[in-house]
């Protein structure tokens, strides 16, 4: 394979792990990060351009002989910049099309999709103003807690889970009466239901192949024992125990090859990342959601644990083959734990110094909410820096990943003293 100069948009820890499983491929010769944080630099170059202006991005593309562009976050894509760029002057784009993409654009959309491929999912129905009556009547046939879903992206704040079937009635006629504005015009409201969750990721070239990525779990509430408001991930583990050969042998036979085959059948181009939230039913996977990208903080592990160079993976992927190439496991366990800014969920102060981080060693440290200023690492964001560790097994893997997040520092760091405990009890 000729070397090639790659463009990677987004500026989380999800895109400092890609950037940096992408900088140790020997077949790139460029790495190029739009925006990138004060992290990614040390795998290639920052670039200030919004992952949304595709104007920008196209005339980039064109003016720095990119060759691949890898899409980090689900924006661009569910608003269509694969079929903006893919294949002008032979250009890659690992993604969806944008059709492709309202499997995570749209839930109404994605949940039809899983009842047409009869790949397990929460029974549901979905609701606009119109038929506000006919949605109030259905929570009534459902059990506590109820399920209300915004249709469209929310920024992960769109599902409300209720216990009173009167305050759900209630949320219902607020959420289609604007509460997340258009993405809330639609609702579904599904079936509650109850197991442990995880994230399975699937690299797909769209026409049948497909290669099953190291499977995560993440930690989504602000407090320890899973107590508090949402987060965007407070921490991960990979492996994850309970997925093991069995329960994944039903999540390819039921979910994986269905999904791949119901998208081609559709006549959907997806050559990327497939993202299927699951849970555990009693032994049984179910999809919670799809997403189209990866996971944000479970690419901190999975690229850990990825043995194999992703570099080829994904070209493959992007141009509709994936013919022999292996994806292979790094046995190891590998762990993450976000230090945050205080008050994260809720509002935080930006602009903190952030010192020591050349003090680790043992650790991989993934920059989120991070940026260079006057020569200086400062905060930026409420999710600060993934403290990412390989180990021999979850308890190792956390004491490497505890040690290192003691030794950088910043004004307000907080941190969950509780990740992957609930996988060590099991
Ligand atoms: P989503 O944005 O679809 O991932 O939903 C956010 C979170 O809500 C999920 O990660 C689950 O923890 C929870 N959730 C969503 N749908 C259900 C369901 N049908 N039953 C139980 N929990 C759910
Ligand atoms: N960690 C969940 C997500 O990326 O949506």
């Amino acid at each position: 394979m000729d070397k090639m100069n790659i463009l990677l948009l987004g500026s989380g820890g999800r895109e400092s792990a890609l950037a940096w499983k992408i900088a140790q491929s020997p077949v790139v010769n460029r790495l190029f990060i739009a925006p990138g944080n004060g992290g990614t630099g040390a795998y290639g170059e920052n670039v200030a351009i919004s992952p949304l202006d595709f104007d920008a991005i196209e005339k980039f593309v064109d003016g720095n002989d990119i060759e691949m562009v890898v899409v980090g976050n689900e924006d661009p894509l569910v608003e269509g910049i694969y079929d903006r760029l893919a294949g002008r002057n032979g250009l890659l784009v690992v993604g969806p099309s944008k059709a492709g993409a309202a499997l995570e654009g749209s839930k109404d959309f994605a949940k039809k999709f899983m009842v047409d491929n009869n790949i397990p999912t929460a029974r549901y129905r979905s609701f606009t103003a119109a038929t506000l009556a006919e949605g109030e009547k259905f929570l009534e046939t459902l059990n506590a807690p109820y399920v209300l879903k915004a249709d469209g992206l929310a920024a992960g704040k769109g599902v409300l889970i209720i216990d009173d079937l009167d305050e759900a009635k209630k949320q219902l006629g607020e959420m289609l009466g604007g509460m997340f504005g258009k993405s809330s015009a639609t609702v579904v409201i599904e079936e509650f239901l109850s197991g442990i969750e995880c994230s399975v990721f699937v690299l797909t070239d769209g026409n049948g192949g497909y290669r099953i990525l190291p499977v995560a779990k993440d930690y989504k509430r602000i407090g320890e024992g899973d107590t508090g408001l949402n987060t965007g991930g407070m921490g991960a583990v990979s492996p994850v125990p309970f997925a093991d050969e069995e329960f994944m042998k039903k999540v390819e036979s039921r979910i994986i090859i269905p999904t791949v085959e119901g998208l081609r059948k559709a006549g959907i181009t997806y050559r990327g990342f497939i993202f299927l939230g699951l849970i555990n039913v009693g032994g049984d996977p179910m999809v919670i959601e799809y997403n189209v990208r990866m996971g944000d903080p479970e690419t901190e592990v999975v690229m850990l644990r990825i043995a194999s160079d992703l570099v080829p993976l994904m070209a493959a992927a992007a141009k509709g083959d994936l013919g022999e190439l292996v994806l292979e496991h790094n046995p190891k366990t590998a762990v993450t734990v976000m230090a945050v800014s205080d008050g994260y969920p809720g509002s935080y102060l930006k602009g903190k110094e952030i010192t020591g981080v050349s003090n680790v060693t043992e650790s991989t440290l993934f920059h989120a909410g991070t940026k260079v200023a006057d020569g200086k690492l400062v905060t930026s964001g409420g999710r600060v820096i993934a403290v990412s560790s390989l180990g021999d097994s979850i308890a190792d893997a956390l004491e490497r990943s505890y040690r290192s997040i003691g030794l950088f520092d910043f004004d307000g760091k907080r941190y969950r003293r509780d990740i992957g405990r609930d996988l060590m009890n099991l």
